[in-house]
């Protein structure tokens, strides 16, 4: 993905402001959405076929063992809405078990992967009205308008809903309600909390794949932002942290060293670290209080036959 061909988040002052803010806290901080370049895109697409990142697959069983029942709670001719869809990989199991969906709307940050999945879906899918919004959903999001009685279903897979702080999480579910309506459903993928050793491997790959996803946020600042970061005095690091149910990565400064983003300079002392994503692991008690404080309540909650991975399916309170 270019700069300009990016939802114009580069060029968005906004963004820019993001970073520079997260920089200049006394713990630095990036946010994960920098990771998603086209070259942060492939990576994450080759995370998910790791042996240690057990999320996707885990949660694709899910899908196909339960894609039916989500078709029938919600009817036939509802409009399905995609927040983050990616490569619409799994989009594809819910479209095929769908009856009559009214439409489809992908909304992705990323204008090239939208164009391209669209192009692939619309060929596949051709009884289905395809409606993509470039948008940064984690702001408030306008979609376009959808046939009037069809019920929407969002959609959220792949534990993105783990990368937002709770209070953002609850905060998010909420605008979410207010795009689906009354009588609107939520179909979320949520990682469960386990062993730390397992979760710690799924972020800390030994092929390094984690390690040049979590890297590539400043190669992309290097890129799009006038920085001039060198990446061999970074190291990738994945910390759990217990007591919240969360791994943090980081990127851990080998020397010190002074740096330059937007014309802004910056110090770090070595040892130091930026902070660039959280993925909370969710209990069940904790998923509940989340969803009652995002304004939906469990219709349904599905597990693997390994227990990894939670496929929640919501319904609007
Ligand atoms: C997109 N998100 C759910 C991934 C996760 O597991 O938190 C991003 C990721 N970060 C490192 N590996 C994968």
């Amino acid at each position: 993905m270019t700069a300009a061909r990016a939802c114009s988040i580069a060029v968005d002052g906004r963004f820019r402001e993001e970073i520079l803010a997260g920089l200049a806290r006394p713990q630095k901080e990036l946010p994960p959405k920098l990771f998603y370049d086209a070259a942060g895109a492939a990576l994450f697409e080759r995370i998910c076929e790791l042996d240690e990142y057990y999320l996707t697959r885990a949660e694709l069983s899910i899908l196909r063992t339960h894609a039916a029942e989500i078709a029938d709670h919600v009817g036939p001719g509802a409009a399905l809405v995609e927040y983050g869809s990616g490569a619409g990989v799994k989009v594809r199991l819910l479209l095929d078990a769908m009856s009559a969906p009214a439409a489809y709307v992908p909304v992705d940050i990323s204008r090239e992967q939208l164009v391209d999945v669209v192009g692939v879906l619309a060929r596949e899918y051709r009884h289905v009205s395809i409606r993509p919004v470039c948008a940064d959903y984690t702001l408030p999001l306008t979609i376009p308008d959808l046939p009037r009685r069809a019920r929407r279903l969002g959609f959220f897979p792949g534990s993105t809903i783990g990368n937002f702080h709770p209070a953002e999480a609850a905060a998010f579910l909420r605008r979410v309600r207010r795009v689906l309506g009354r009588d609107g459903a939520f179909v979320i993928g949520i990682d469960r909390r386990k062993s730390p050793r397992v979760v710690r491997a799924a972020y800390d790959d030994r092929h390094g794949v984690t390690a040049a996803f979590n890297l590539n946020a400043l190669r992309r600042l290097n890129r799009e932002f006038e920085a001039d970061f060198d990446l061999e005095a970074f190291a990738h690091r994945a910390r759990w942290n217990g007591r919240v149910g969360r791994v943090e990565m980081h990127l851990q400064s080998l020397s010190s060293q002074t740096f330059r983003v937007a014309g802004e300079h910056f110090t770090m002392k070595q040892g130091e670290t930026i902070w660039t994503e959280s993925s909370y692991k969710y209990d069940v008690d904790r998923l509940r209080r989340l969803v009652i404080d995002g304004g939906f309540r469990i219709a349904q909650l599905w597990t693997d036959v390994k227990q990894l991975f939670w496929v929640a399916l919501l319904q609007v309170t």
